[in-house]
């Protein structure tokens, strides 16, 4: 068509002012990237001094985890297995620092410079709120003193009662899969679980408006949620997950929990407040998590408020349920899958208990080869095979300077099966953990609990519980299971877990 002078000059005006609008605004997103590429040229450099698989411009090494939930176990494994430690890895704009050897993982879980959580642990906040397992910072190292009391050896040994009288109505409620088929122990193991923590924790479960028993489902699903954020780097920016079906469920499970720790701030604690300070006497006794903690509230006013235990009693009940669940599980089934050891475990059992109603502590310190089998499960199937920490300043491990704003994953999965420092790495072999082998060994290849100042606070709790979990199930049943450690498939989400369930099976024990 043909355009008059005047038109086409319109025309090319248009398009000139077209293009200048797209140049100016052109200028300033390129002169924004050119200074973020420039704050972040420490974080460029220091990359290209440690080893890792390659990884594609902006996208980074995220598009190999978009797998298969039941791949990304081996992905890891996979991707890491070639190279030293550390292993560099991008995540969208995050550098990922993986390290797997202990002594290493000693250099950072000891320093007082490492304390940090990794940036993703804030997802856990809505749950969580600012408890141990979230915070880090000043505050939380009050409250981890001020906490400490609850899981001293005193009040452990109150608790024992609790634990056995959570084991004897577990093996009532297995009863019914004796001389069955096959079944997944972990349910039964959970509902254990979370009801002994409500028995030490919340006292008045069934006062309650909300459903306690829904806790539970919703704790795993939340976990869930997590996973996937951590997986998804594009879910960590808050105006994307904000616009996904997680964010809807994740604010619906908020409400209930709220509900629930509302309904405990005004009711339970100050009750129990009230009642310790009538009485008087704070050195009573205690058997319950909950009047200990009302009884800290008392006598540190300025660093524990209401409002704190709420975040506390949240995170001792989300942090209890699947890891004890779990470790109690996979023992079992090695307990089954290898009948010598379990007969093993069971004459100790039978030594040092014989016919007692109850385990007590003393009792529970004689079963040397039940702790040793325990923890060989811990080692193969370490309920945190991996935990996290952010660089807040430059830290120095070993030659390498490394700079802030470097997200550490620490593989506590790879430092258990290393065969620098276990026999048979990939078999269940409780010799591993005889006293003679352990003092020989580097101290930070086993780290089922963490170590150092952010060091699980319930380590000596757990063990007491699962140990009189364990006794009490194996002087009543016979297990069985037909997968061997080599047999069983793992999947990852925040924990690991068998892709086939926690299968086994029961016969009444005769002897
Ligand atoms: C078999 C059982 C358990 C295992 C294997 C286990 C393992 C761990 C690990 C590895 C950590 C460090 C996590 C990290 O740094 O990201 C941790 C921290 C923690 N655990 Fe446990 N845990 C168990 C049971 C429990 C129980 C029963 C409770 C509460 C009653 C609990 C409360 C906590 C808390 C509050 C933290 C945070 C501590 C801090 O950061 O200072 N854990 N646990």
């Amino acid at each position: 068509m043909y355009l008059t002078k005047r038109e086409a000059k319109i025309r090319q005006s248009r398009t000139f002012t077209t293009m200048k609008h797209f140049y100016l605004c052109l200028i300033p997103i390129l002169f924004g990237l050119l200074l973020y590429c420039w704050s972040r040229r420490k974080l460029y450099k220091f990359s290209t001094q440690v080893q890792g698989p390659p990884t594609l411009p902006i996208l980074g090494n995220g598009l190999k985890f978009l797998c298969k939930k039941e791949d990304i176990l081996n992905v890891f494994i996979e991707s890491l297995n070639p190279y030293p430690s550390p292993t560099r890895m991008w995540f969208g704009p995050r550098l990922v620092l993986f390290v797997k050897d202990p002594n290493q993982l000693q250099s950072i879980l000891q320093s007082p410079k490492m304390t940090t959580k990794a940036f993703f642990y804030k997802f856990l906040e809505p749950f969580l709120g600012q408890g141990l397992f979230t915070a880090s910072g000043p505050k939380y190292k009050i409250d981890k003193k001020n906490l400490q009391p609850l899981f001293s050896q005193k009040m452990i040994t109150a608790y024992c009662q609790v634990f056995q009288k959570h084991a004897n109505k577990l093996v009532a409620g297995m009863r019914m899969h004796v001389d069955g088929p096959e079944f997944d122990v972990l349910c039964h193991l959970n509902f254990t679980a979370f009801e002994s923590s409500m028995d030490l924790l919340l006292e008045d479960k069934n006062k309650h408006s909300i459903d306690y028993k829904d806790v539970p489902q919703y704790v795993q699903r939340f976990y869930h949620i997590f996973f996937s954020r951590i997986t998804k780097f594009w879910l960590h920016f808050d105006f994307i997950f904000k616009r996904t079906s997680y964010y809807k469920e994740q604010s619906k499970m908020k409400e209930m929990a709220n509900t629930m720790i509302a309904e405990i701030m005004h009711t339970t604690v100050p009750q129990v407040i009230q009642k310790l300070i009538e009485g008087g006497n704070f050195s009573k006794k205690n058997t319950s998590m909950l009047e200990k903690l009302a009884e800290l509230v008392v006598e540190n006013p300025r660093d524990l408020s209401i409002e704190d235990c709420i975040d506390h009693l949240m995170t001792f009940m989300a942090t209890s349920q699947d890891s004890q669940s779990s470790a109690v599980a996979f023992t079992c089934m090695m307990l089954g899958a290898y009948p010598h050891i379990q007969d093993k475990v069971v004459k100790e059992l039978n030594e040092v208990i014989n016919d007692k109603a109850s385990v007590n502590l003393d009792d529970l310190s004689k079963l040397g080869y039940l702790d040793m089998c325990l923890k060989e499960s811990m080692r193969l199937f370490p309920i945190a095979p991996f935990i996290f920490r952010d660089t807040t300043e430059e830290f120095q491990l070993g030659n390498l300077s490394i700079p802030e704003n470097v997200t550490l994953t620490l593989s506590i999965f790879h430092a258990h099966r290393d065969p620098n420092f276990w026999e048979k790495p990939d078999e269940f072999y409780p010799e591993h953990f005889a006293p003679e082998v352990v003092a020989k060994r580097h101290p930070f290849a086993f780290l089922p609990f963490s170590a150092g100042p952010r060091r699980c606070i319930a380590q000596h709790y757990s063990y007491t519980y699962m140990k009189i979990l364990l006794a009490t199930i194996l002087l009543n049943y016979e297990i069985e299971c037909r997968f061997k450690a080599q047999d069983i498939k793992l999947i990852a989400d925040i924990s690991i877990r068998p892709q086939q369930g926690y299968m086994i099976k029961l016969k009444n024990r005769t002897n």
